[in-house]
């Protein structure tokens, strides 16, 4: 098992970036694999998630380059190329892998079966089949709603109109990659915007996608063409470095070529209205993507009540955010983040014990938390496996009064590989450990 342990002391200093977007690297395989002719992607994250979806394409005869410092090709077999895979396509731990391939699959003239590790395998999926079966799929999953996905493809999938009870890019993304299969059109109408990587992408590779208000349109396209990507630095990979550098005395830092994209800076708000010191410099576009440097300095918080609006344009970052209302002056409270509770690990439970465990008070509802803010003392945190829990904790250490300890770390690898190093080059103090 791999711990890290974070001395107090430490700040944050210096210009740098972080890996590549995890979404946009999905959807880059996905997209690239199913397109006709070579893709090119620069600013591949190379986490465990993302490789998991590339293997899964290998699985299917796509012929992809080894990844070399984030670029790579993908050569496109197009939309009726992939080939029946011949063992049970294993997607470790990546939620976004299996609900978008979920859709994917439906549609193809092969069956196939998906799975993941214990935490994938605990995760809800009914949320993609159940719409995926009105559009004509046949699925079936362990006690109605877990992985392993059994999927007998069907190749007479139809378009619905589907308002979607939750905001939900993946369930979103998934629908639409079984819509570039079906007869008719697929439209999806979203309750709140949830990140639009997928729309931006599909586009991107010339398929005509319509996107007025809450709602999402597409009709099975000819084909796909494939394209250049350059894959901006994962706004949720810099969202620790950005909480980092808020609270850890004297810090000062500029992360380079962010993913600024609306549907992801939910946390630069949060923040803001918290009053962190953030500033998105140097706007520009990268692809359909917008990107800029983000300069952060140490600053006070206060607590706030975090509008519910702004939750699914934060999904990944509250773990984190938990750790800036620890720090703040006052009490932070959020609501209607229930979807919290099915990400890798029931996240506002874990927190609130990880938050107690260092001496600060968290009370969890059944849709949220309520933080109080106050000295963070050391102490023993568990992750249980959840990369952006242990992540959140590290930086926990630059507040805290003492040493932090924390198990179960080796998820970190998911989404941000070169954590420890990044970390200590910005001068957190961190060690790693392996215990028996
Ligand atoms: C993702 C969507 C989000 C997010 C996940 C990545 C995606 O999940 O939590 O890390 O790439 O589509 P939901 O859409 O299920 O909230």
């Amino acid at each position: 098992m791999l711990n890290y342990t974070i001395l107090p002391g430490g700040t944050l200093q210096g210009e740098f970036t972080v890996p590549g977007d995890k979404s946009i690297s999905h959807r880059s395989i996905i997209f690239g694999a199913i397109a006709e002719g070579t893709t090119t992607v620069a600013g591949f994250l190379e986490g465990m998630d993302c490789l998991a979806t590339m293997q899964a394409f290998r699985d299917m005869g796509v012929k992809i380059t080894q990844p070399v410092n984030g670029n790579l090709t993908i050569k496109g077999v197009g939309l009726q190329g992939l080939q029946a895979p011949k063992k049970i396509l294993d997607l470790g731990n990546s939620g976004t892998s299996i609900r978008l391939l979920a859709g994917l699959l439906a549609g193809q003239t092969f069956s196939s079966i998906l799975t993941g590790d214990a935490s994938l395998q605990k995760r809800p999926m009914s949320r993609i089949v159940k719409p995926l079966r009105q559009m004509g799929a046949v699925i079936e999953m362990h006690n109605e709603n877990f992985p392993p996905l059994y999927i007998h493809g069907q190749e007479n999938l139809q378009g619905i109109y589907y308002p979607m009870p939750m905001a939900s890019a993946q369930v979103k993304s998934g629908l639409l990659l079984a819509g570039l299969y079906a007869s008719g059109k697929t439209t999806i109408i979203e309750p709140a915007p949830s990140r639009d990587h997928t729309e931006r992408l599909l586009a991107h590779f010339g398929v005509a996608i319509e996107c007025k208000g809450n709602s999402i349109t597409l009709e099975k396209p000819k084909k796909l063409s494939s394209t250049h990507l350059t894959i901006p630095a994962d706004i949720s990979s810099a969202a620790f470095f950005i909480v980092g550098a808020t609270i850890a005395t004297g810090a000062n830092i500029i992360l380079k070529n962010i993913g600024i994209n609306p549907t992801r800076t939910g946390i630069i708000k949060i923040l803001q209205m918290m009053g962190a010191h953030i500033e998105l410099v140097n706007q520009r576009l990268s692809g359909k993507e917008p990107i800029a440097d983000i300069l952060v300095k140490h600053s006070k918080l206060s607590g706030i009540s975090i509008p519910p609006e702004l939750v699914p344009l934060a999904i990944d970052e509250f773990p984190i955010i938990f750790i800036a209302a620890a720090c703040a002056e006052g009490i932070t409270t959020l609501g209607g983040a229930e979807e919290l509770r099915v990400k890798e690990s029931d996240r506002i439970q874990v927190m609130a014990d990880g938050l107690n465990a260092i001496g600060i008070t968290a009370q969890v509802t059944r849709d949220g938390i309520a933080i109080t803010g106050g000295r963070l003392k050391g102490g023993h945190v568990h992750s249980h496996g959840d990369h952006r829990i242990a992540m959140s904790f590290a930086m926990a250490g630059l507040a805290a009064q003492a040493e932090i300890t924390i198990q179960d770390c080796e998820n970190i690898a998911t989404s941000f590989p070169n954590f420890l190093e990044l970390a200590q080059q910005a001068g957190l103090k961190i060690e790693a450990s392996t215990v028996l």
